[in-house]
């Protein structure tokens, strides 16, 4: 069986300023984390890349953005390229994350053209993946996910599946304390798996795929017991030094 090394990644969204960004990744530089541990990064707003690039550059800890424009170039005022964020050395992307699909229209159309973008531009993509809580309830989570991954296992060559992260993040869990139950999310990754199984057998097998939703100290542990989770992308808990340490070092 393939082993994947775990991968923790907090997600800051809209939060911090240069000040509390300094103290919060001097905080994760003081955990010393070895290559033996989970990898780290952390995703901040793009005015911050510079900082995280200067404090972070040949540490331990990984640093990305949280979204990119779907076009390489152009007249797209207030956007932000991919090649832009590689400038600043950004090893990761997330793309499609349920904030960006909800409150700024992002379609599954947009996903695929932005993974492209990260691709080619030599980011990794972090795709996320998730229902609502309507859609929860209604018991039809496995094909709202399917229906998010469709375009881009139809439009990714097999060779791209190595080269991307997927995150499963449903929207109920996000922000609201309410985590999804272990054995829940790992049937969820488990089914993800098996999707980007049927286009790109080998890769399915590497891919990390990350659990997202209300992931704090006090439940990491029992997430990475699971055998398709093979992280978190963390949110709130994030912004807490002492405790997005913690959860980094509950993924082996
Ligand atoms: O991308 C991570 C996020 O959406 C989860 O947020 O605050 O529930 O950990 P939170």
């Amino acid at each position: 069986q393939t082993v994947r090394r775990p991968l923790v990644m907090g997600n800051w969204k809209m939060h911090g300023n240069l000040q509390e960004n300094a103290a919060l990744l001097q905080g994760l530089l003081q955990a010393g984390f070895s290559a033996e541990e989970a990898r780290v990064a952390v995703c901040v707003p793009a005015p911050y890349l510079a900082q995280a690039q200067a404090l972070l550059q040949g540490s331990a800890v990984h640093w990305g953005a949280q979204n990119l424009c779907r076009e390489p170039v152009g007249a797209f005022t207030g956007e932000v390229s991919a090649r832009m964020l590689a400038d600043f050395a950004c090893r990761y992307v997330l793309v499609g994350h349920s904030e960006r699909r909800t409150l700024f229209g992002e379609s599954d159309h947009d996903v695929l053209q932005k993974v492209g973008q990260a691709l080619q531009a030599g980011l990794i993509p972090v795709i996320c993946v998730g229902e609502t809580l309507a859609q929860h309830d209604a018991g039809t989570t496995e094909a709202v996910i399917a229906a998010q991954l469709q375009p881009l296992l139809a439009g990714l060559a097999a060779a791209d599946w190595t080269r991307v992260v997927v995150a499963y993040e449903p929207v109920w869990a996000i922000g609201t304390g309410k985590v999804a139950t272990p054995e829940y999310a790992q049937k969820v990754h488990a089914f993800i798996r098996a999707q980007v199984a049927e286009e790109a057998a080998e890769a399915a097998q590497g891919l990390q795929i990350l659990y997202g939703g209300s992931v704090k100290a006090e439940n990491a542990a029992q997430l990475q017991a699971m055998l398709d989770i093979d992280g978190a992308l963390v949110g709130g808990a994030s912004l807490k030094a002492d405790e997005f340490v913690k959860i980094c070092r509950s993924f082996r």
